[in-house]
């Protein structure tokens, strides 16, 4: 059902849209059109309206934990990453993020920015967010070195990556999220003025989900191969404050969590030769319906022990899902990706791969047992190869007055 409440019933088809012609779409145009109180005589009209209002939905920005997180994925997202200009003290530091926090805030609820070039461009803010990450840098220019959380830590070299220093490092995130590239795009360009005294662009990354209005509240998106990614993901708060969020013990960082950012290329021109057997022996799940191999639905619970009639394992060995399969609580974590699509490279490869974002409250403990397990050996490895690398501490969120960064910086 559209957002803007007309009923399956009285909406138009596609097939009525195709066609055109008042003839082929009047009665049922009509009735949508009444359903929204409008006059309008043609179908497109009363569609206009309702994009208008999926365009308005705002998502708090003020809280306990920084949004964009937790909040479902939105089908358009960037990482923009910088670097610090030139030294900066405490001071300095927390004066770009009252300010970024501010103007950050404005936009999320669909006001432009105050020192906004463009105000038209902030009024349709479709879900809006906007998420600040700091670099070990931030600490150590703020002199509270001390204070990096407990197993924050980069990525140890491994041996499947070809990192790019262009796709590597960085000292502040501002990880913006929208259903609306427009608005995302504004955002982003407002922001980096916003922090521009202190910093300057390192990278930024663009990535986008498939369209929101395709998927149905907890229906998991597809990537580019075609897989459903983030079936397995904490679905409620509680799942969230035990995989994600820092507790009360972790002091100023209560409410933060640590954010593994990684390019991860992918080679669509080889995959593309495999067909839905191999694909889904790959991952250890149904190409299609995303189900383990030893299920029939999506959210069935891989049988990591069944063997087939050859005394195989069903859920072949080294298949993405077996070697990640995270057992213990301990090693859960969020993940919440995007694609990216840059056309070809040089060699007239597609340009394609993973914008692959995880969320976790200890990176040394709970994320790297598993990506040294994948590195080892995961039958996904010939398809993928890691490009970039970077580690942010995610601040807890602020209430309205306050900043992001305040329990640091203050
Ligand atoms: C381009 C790279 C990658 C692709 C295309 C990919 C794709 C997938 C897919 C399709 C699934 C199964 C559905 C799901 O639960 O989401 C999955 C599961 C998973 N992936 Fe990846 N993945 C990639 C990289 C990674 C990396 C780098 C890590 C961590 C280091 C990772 C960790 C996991 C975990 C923990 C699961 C859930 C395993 C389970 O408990 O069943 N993936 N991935």
């Amino acid at each position: 059902v559209p957002r803007g409440g007309a009923s399956s019933d009285n909406a138009v088809s596609r097939r009525d849209l195709l066609i055109g012609g008042g003839a082929a779409i009047g009665a049922s145009a009509l009735t949508a059109a009444g359903a929204f109180g409008l006059s309008a005589a043609f179908p497109n009209e009363a569609l206009g309206y309702q994009k208008q209002l999926s365009g308005e939905e705002v998502v708090a920005f003020f809280g306990k934990n920084q949004s964009g997180i937790q909040t479902p994925i939105q089908s358009h997202g960037v990482f923009a990453v910088y670097k610090f200009k030139h030294q900066a003290s405490r001071n300095e530091i927390a004066g770009v993020m009252k300010a970024a926090t501010v103007e950050a805030s404005r936009l999320c609820s669909g006001k432009s920015g105050l020192s906004d070039t463009d105000p038209m461009l902030a009024e349709s803010p479709a879900r809006l967010t906007v998420t600040f990450g700091f670099g070990t840098n931030i600490f150590s220019s703020a002199r509270q070195k001390s204070k990096i959380p407990e197993g924050f830590t980069e990525i140890p070299k491994l041996k499947i990556d070809q990192l790019e220093e262009k796709w590597s490092g960085g000292d502040l995130l501002i990880q913006i999220g929208s259903d609306n590239p427009l608005t995302l795009s504004h955002a982003n360009r407002h922001l980096s003025r916003v922090v521009s005294s202190v910093f300057e662009p390192l990278y930024t990354q663009i990535g986008f989900q498939g369209f929101s209005g395709n998927t149905r509240p907890g229906e998991t998106q597809r990537n580019l191969f075609g897989q459903k990614d983030g079936t397995i993901n904490p679905k409620n708060s509680e799942e969230f404050n035990d995989q994600v969020w820092a507790g009360p013990e972790t002091d100023w960082f209560e409410g933060g969590t640590q954010l593994v950012l990684r390019r991860i290329s992918m080679k669509l021109g080889t995959w593309d030769l495999l067909g839905e057997h191999d694909k889904s022996a790959a991952i250890g799940r149904d190409i299609v319906s995303g189900a383990p191999l030893t299920g029939t639905e999506e959210f069935d619970t891989p049988d990591l022990d069944a063997k087939n009639e050859l005394g195989l394992s069903v859920i072949p060995d080294f298949s993405h899902i077996r070697r990640s399969v995270t057992g213990s609580d301990k090693n859960k974590f969020l993940r919440r990706p995007f694609n990216y699509d840059n056309g070809v490279n040089e060699l007239n490869e597609p340009d394609v791969g993973l914008i692959f974002a995880a969320y976790t409250s200890n990176i040394r403990e709970r994320f790297i047992p598993v990506q040294e397990r994948l590195a080892e050996m995961d039958l996904l490895n010939l398809w993928t190869t890691p490009i970039g690398s970077s580690v942010f501490v995610i601040p807890p969120g602020c209430n309205e007055g306050g900043f992001i960064g305040e329990t640091l910086l203050s």
